[in-house]
């Protein structure tokens, strides 16, 4: 039997060789159309599975049929019913929440907080909290279920030094918590440009395959390397690319293991605005069509915080007030 061949048939046997079959492995899916699908940020059996043929075809240069059953295959080997409502609806019921410790911000997202096998971006100028929400969330995360966390661990992408344990600690004992068991169940990677922040998707892949519960991973800030590398009007377009390719592995991760991913970006002002507020994220809509949450935040009256949820697929361009204590991230003032 042809060794390609084999992989497939174990993936499609035992769950354990999954991590083998690569897009390249599917029929009629040749090394040209490897490359173009990396180009657009496909890297893995997942992103080729939800795809729709018509998509495949344009995006691969194949024709519709040879896209419909590489589709067919790729869907097959995940042993994921796409027809199958119930079957999604089964999925949808392993995600899970991690309160925001604000009941108004949580309302804001739907009710419980951030989700997992979404991205939630908090965007908005220096000091508006992007950071110390990530910090409320590293602790909440580990809270068990019923208490509104993940019963999980988190994993924090430090771009910019950011990362502070004396306020995890703070925030962890407002919880009655034990604040070194709380610091122990958050991994912090330091990224020192982009192309290590990148990187460090894979390094969080391989720790939940050796057995760490990961339900959160915070990047803060998502956008700052990229913004500083590319910072020529030429180098635009490739930095786009790159920070697609990016967000799109996030989504996988965060699909794939079940796990929230909170990214916090960075303003800046749009010259094309000349009424309102003329803010917007770096990086643009595609992170914004990327994001299944969107936040943007801003300081508001008396010390208080506005958080904004905009463009959500399924929930109202909603504000709300937050405010941001000596314990956390709060409804209310200290
Ligand atoms: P940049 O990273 O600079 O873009 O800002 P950011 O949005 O990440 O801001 P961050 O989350 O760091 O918020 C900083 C603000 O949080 C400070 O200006 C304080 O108002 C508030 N803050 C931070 N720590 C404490 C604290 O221990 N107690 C209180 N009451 N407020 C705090
Ligand atoms: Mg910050």
């Amino acid at each position: 039997m042809p060794k390609e061949t084999e992989k497939i048939k174990k993936a499609v046997i035992g769950k354990e060789e999954e991590k083998e079959v690569k897009i390249a492995d599917l029929p009629g899916i040749g090394p040209a159309s490897v490359k173009k699908l990396e180009d657009a940020g496909i890297y893995d059996l997942m992103g080729l599975a939800v795809m729709s043929p018509s998509q495949l075809a344009e995006l691969a240069g194949i024709s519709e049929s040879i896209a419909r059953k590489a589709i067919q295959a790729a869907r097959k080997m995940m042993k994921l019913g796409f027809s199958d409502g119930l079957e999604f609806a089964e999925k949808r019921k392993e995600v899970r929440y991690i309160i925001t410790g604000s009941k108004n911000l949580d309302d804001l997202l739907g009710g419980r907080g951030v989700e997992t096998k979404a991205i939630t971006e908090a965007f908005g100028s220096y000091g508006s909290g992007k950071t110390q929400l990530g910090l409320q969330l590293a602790v909440n995360a580990q809270l068990p279920l019923d208490k509104g966390g993940a019963n999980g661990k988190a994993v924090w992408i430090d771009t910019e030094g950011t990362f502070r344990p004396e306020r995890i600690k703070q925030i962890a004992e407002s919880l009655g918590a034990n604040s070194e068991k709380v610091l122990k169940n958050i991994f912090v990677a330091r990224a020192f440009n982009s192309d290590h922040q990148i990187l460090l998707i894979d390094k969080i892949g391989e720790m939940i395959k050796d057995g760490e519960p990961i339900k959160l991973v915070i990047i803060d800030s998502l956008t700052a390397h990229f913004r500083a590398e590319y910072a020529g009007r030429g180098t635009l377009a490739d930095r786009q690319q790159k920070l697609n390719k990016y967000i799109h592995q996030l989504t996988r991760l965060a699909e794939q293991y079940n796990l929230a991913v909170y990214v916090t970006n960075q303003v800046m002002a749009n010259p094309a605005v000349m009424f309102g507020d003329p803010t917007v994220a770096v990086g643009g809509n595609i992170v914004g069509h990327a994001s299944t949450y969107r936040l943007y935040l801003r300081r508001g009256k008396k010390g208080s915080r506005v958080a904004k949820l905009i463009d959500s697929p399924n929930l109202p361009d909603n504000e709300t007030i937050f405010f941001i204590t000596k314990s956390g991230i709060r409804d209310e003032e200290d």
